[in-house]
């Protein structure tokens, strides 16, 4: 069982509070002058990921009592009950097994006495045999063509995790097609029926409850586009479905052979190491998909094995606590400089937002210090030229993640030496800022003197503005399925540290249900 502590009751945080008074005005640039050797210090590393944290508003006595707040939460039982398969999940009397899909190990976790290990082999193996079919050619369409164009019908974590990855990983991607329909808005379902040959399409509903209003109708539709061409005998050729609700699944018409496992053990927005992934396994080919989870992987054994001071995402979380608890932060800014990254905002935003926008504790009572973090950010360097004039000079200091990568894909070094001068500069100037007299010192030397006293104010940067930069080699499915895999564990160290349960999202029921009595 979880322990249910009041993070506020705790020695810890009453320590932090005297320290957080005691630096909260240090400046960053002091704490640089003070340790030349803060950045090596301040980072750490897994495989290829150089983690750096050294821009932050932190000394080594604030890591100290912020891992000190971890220890008496009892964080480290917490990790082992998240593995074991514990139900963690209480307000839905369920295991959180996410972790489960990425283990090749046969690692005897059972649930309700039943091993899940070969249910997750399996689903694997239909995965693999199903994508070669497709992939090959081999899986032919009612008029015998090969398939050429896939459609993922899902909605929140049936959608946003595979349509991020496919796009983020589109350079290893294969000829097929993939597309994704989520909202209900039947324009956008007709925008991409319009490009589709009804001949050549597969069609996978994806809905872990097979319920959801979105998916159910925006599959209809499908089915309906379809059967105006193709005998109804044979959809089968394209539809497939993952879901929980078999039942469900066979009366939409989808035959039994062609649904892919989901459990209840599995939370929507953690789900597309799971058969729901199997638009990313068709997208790059499954031993892409398989080097996915391996990534994830050994970005949980880092998570499960080492120790909190030399642990990437429980020092994110605990970052991530330091600036809403005791700063007053509200929102992290996340900024991968990867274009190709567009869609991983979207997606962390369900994970963050979803999972810890709680307001009740583990003790069914409100809590009286804020949880969850507001999660916002765009592609470096679109970002620059939008919304981070806020982040240096705005009123909230807003913590960033600058996400970035040493080498490029398509091996354009002009472009990519450009991209990551950038990626370097944003977080320099964040932490450095910029003073009174080298404003002036600037307008002098650029013969700007008419204008210093008109100006000057307006040009001065206070700096002392935090960020963590997440350096990786490049991108690969084993360094994304890592990077995500690192949110995840943020995400549930901080919702064990703010005494919710980041696994439940009854906070979404309410618009559903009044939206049906509209
Ligand atoms: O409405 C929220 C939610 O339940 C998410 O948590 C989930 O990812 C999404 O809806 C889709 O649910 P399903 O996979 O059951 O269709």
């Amino acid at each position: 069982m979880l322990k249910n502590i009041n993070p506020t009751t705790t020695k810890s945080w009453k320590e932090l509070i005297k320290h957080f008074s005691e630096i909260k005005s240090l400046h960053l640039n002091q704490l640089f002058k003070q340790n030349v050797n803060r950045k090596k210090d301040f980072s750490l590393s897994l495989e290829q990921l150089q983690f750096d944290y050294s821009k932050n508003r932190v000394t080594a006595k604030s890591i100290n009592l912020l891992i000190n707040l971890a220890n008496e939460i009892g964080l480290k039982e917490t990790i082992n009950s998240l593995f074991n398969g514990e139900k963690i999940n209480t307000t839905e009397d369920r295991a959180v097994l996410h972790t489960a899909l990425r283990d090749f190990k046969n690692n005897e976790i059972k649930i309700n006495n039943q091993e899940i290990f070969p249910e997750v082999d399996n689903a694997r193996k239909k995965v693999k045999a199903f994508t070669e079919e497709v992939i090959s050619g081999n899986w032919k369409g009612h008029t015998g063509k090969p398939i050429t164009d896939i459609v993922n019908i899902g909605i929140g974590g049936s959608d946003l995790g595979p349509q991020m990855v496919v796009e983020a990983l589109d350079f290893y991607s294969n000829h097929l097609q993939v597309h994704f329909i989520s909202n209900i808005d039947g324009d956008a379902v007709h925008q991409v029926l319009k490009k589709l040959n009804p001949e050549t399409t597969l069609f996978i509903v994806v809905s872990k409850t097979f319920t959801t209003v979105e998916t159910l109708t925006n599959a209809s539709t499908c089915k309906n586009w379809l059967l105006q061409q193709a005998p109804k005998t044979k959809i089968e050729k394209h539809f497939i479905a993952v879901s929980t609700n078999t039942q469900a699944v066979k009366g939409f018409g989808i035959n039994p052979t062609n649904i892919f496992p989901m459990w209840n053990w599995i939370g929507g927005r953690f789900s597309m190491w799971s058969s729901v992934g199997i638009s990313i396994a068709l997208a790059l080919g499954y031993e892409n998909f398989e080097q996915f989870l391996k990534g994830a992987n050994t970005a949980d054994v880092h998570f499960k094995q080492t120790s909190f001071d030399k642990n990437i995402p429980i020092m994110m979380a605990l970052l991530s606590i330091w600036y809403t608890n005791f700063f007053g932060v509200t929102t992290e800014a996340i900024l991968p400089y990867a274009e190709s990254l567009n869609k991983l905002v979207a997606y962390l935003q369900q994970l963050f937002m979803e999972s810890n926008g709680k307001s009740v504790d583990r003790n069914r009572e409100n809590v009286t210090y804020n949880t969850g973090n507001i999660i916002f950010g765009s592609t470096g360097t679109n970002a620059q030229h939008s919304f981070m004039q806020h982040i240096h000079q705005g009123t909230h200091l807003i913590p960033v993640d600058f996400i970035g990568f040493k080498e490029s894909l398509y091996g354009d070094t002009k472009h990519h030496r450009i991209l990551m001068a950038n990626f370097k500069a944003q977080s320099q100037a964040l932490q450095e800022g910029k003073t009174k007299e080298a404003v002036h010192l600037d307008m002098k030397f650029n013969g700007n003197t008419n204008h210093i006293n008109d100006l000057l104010a307006y040009k001065i940067f206070d700096g002392n503005r935090v960020s963590n930069s997440l350096l990786f080699d490049k991108i690969t499915p084993y360094n994304l399925g890592m990077l995500i895999a690192l949110y995840e564990h943020k995400v549930f160290v901080q919702g064990i540290i703010w005494n919710i349960n980041s696994f439940d999202q009854f906070g979404v029921e309410l618009g559903k249900e009044m939206a049906k009595k509209q």
